[in-house]
């Protein structure tokens, strides 16, 4: 009997919703023509689930998020919602769901396809053949860390504390995703940390390399500090394979390495737990380009970070690769074709919506097949 794979989808805001959208499109042609069999229930997360009630992620939710195989999760956040108390905020439903269901591993990979290799503000050669992957501790480090509260001092002024903080276990497990990941690919690690001045940094540069050491001593390992990270990804971005980094310093250089393939609307995302007894994996895959405000509505928004998303569903929580293999040759192929949404137009080609665009990826899809 085929497996009914249990899909969980949450839209949120901005372009999340349409996004999501295109990729429920793609899931019915999987369904059609690739013998698929899921169920893909819906719910609100983020500013969407605030306002119908009064809080960015409902214990319901929750519920169904933990139960599925997968969650399929579109973009949280918007101006309106700027001014909440900061439990409020939309973006504490991402948090609640990366942090309830234990997702601590974050894959960002940062590939440049040869076709918009002129799309980046970088030169053609120093992108071109780009092909790293970020892995982000996502449940640790600042972001969660307490206390993390403001006080206001005797003198009126107001302290706001937050705190990075990590455990041994904490950063063993990440550098263990790391270096397996290595080495399915170029076997090289660039650990990025702050041990020049913080402690949390010195225990992580330590821990990575005992691992390194005990478990994995074929794979290349070197350190670097996050600052000159960022600015080796710029000058020489393709000295890099896997990057594995705390959260903090995750999410500024993956924003960073995004920008190096043309768009950040083109860039896919995987949060991974642990595999329990059973080995089920809780997993959310999430476009990284967040709910951009400015273009939501419009059927301008790049679908493709996040059906490359799903792509990555199919090959990390599903054990479909060649269908996830097929989904990203179906992009590569319109991308080649000259199509292109605003975002990542360039002269002579042509310029696509939304949903135009995934129209062009299931014709892809259809011709591949
Ligand atoms: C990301 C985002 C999130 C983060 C926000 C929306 C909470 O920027 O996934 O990179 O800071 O982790
Ligand atoms: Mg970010």
């Amino acid at each position: 009997m085929a497996m009914t794979y249990n899909l969980f989808l949450l839209p949120g805001d901005g372009i999340g919703p349409e996004v999501i959208e295109q990729t429920r499109r793609v899931l019915g042609w999987y369904a059609a023509k690739r013998n698929f069999a899921f169920t893909a229930e819906e719910d609100l997360v983020g500013g969407a689930s605030y306002e119908a009630h009064g809080t960015p992620a409902t214990d319901a939710m929750m519920k169904k998020a933990l139960a599925a195989d997968a969650v399929l999760f579109g973009a949280v956040g918007g101006p309106q919602w700027d001014k909440l108390p900061f439990g409020k905020k939309p973006e504490q439903g991402l948090l609640r769901l990366r942090g309830d269901l234990k997702l601590f591993a974050n894959l960002r990979p940062a590939l440049c396809f040869e076709a918009l290799k002129e799309a980046s503000t970088l030169k053609p050669e120093i992108v071109s053949g780009l092909d790293i992957l970020i892995v982000r501790e996502l449940t640790g480090g600042v972001y969660f860390g307490l206390p993390k509260e403001t006080t206001t001092l005797p003198d009126g002024q107001k302290r706001a504390v937050d705190t990075q903080v990590y455990t041994t276990s904490e950063i063993e497990r990440i550098a263990r995703v790391a270096f397996e990941l290595a080495r399915l690919r170029s076997n090289r690690v660039a650990s990025a940390d702050k041990s020049n001045v913080m402690v949390t940094g010195v225990l992580w540069r330590e821990v990575v390399h005992r691992v390194h050491d005990a478990e994995f001593p074929d794979v290349v390992l070197t350190d670097v500090l996050a600052d000159n990270c960022a600015m080796q990804l710029v000058r020489n971005p393709k000295q890099f394979d896997v990057i594995v980094t705390d959260n903090l310093f995750g999410d500024v250089l993956s924003d960073e390495a995004a920008q190096l393939t043309g768009s950040i609307g083109m860039l896919p995302s995987a949060s991974l737990g642990a595999k329990d007894a059973k080995g089920r994996q809780p997993a959310l895959y999430e476009p990284i380009h967040g709910s951009a405000p400015d273009i939501a509505g419009k059927g301008l928004a790049n679908p493709i970070a996040t059906i490359l998303s799903f792509a990555m569903c199919l090959r990390y929580s599903l054990g479909r690769g060649e269908d996830a293999a097929l989904l990203e040759k179906a992009v590569e192929r319109v991308l080649a074709e000259g199509y292109r949404t605003g975002d990542i137009m360039q002269p002579g080609m042509t310029k696509l919506g939304t949903s135009a665009m995934t129209d062009a990826i299931l014709k892809a899809l259809d011709a591949l097949a």
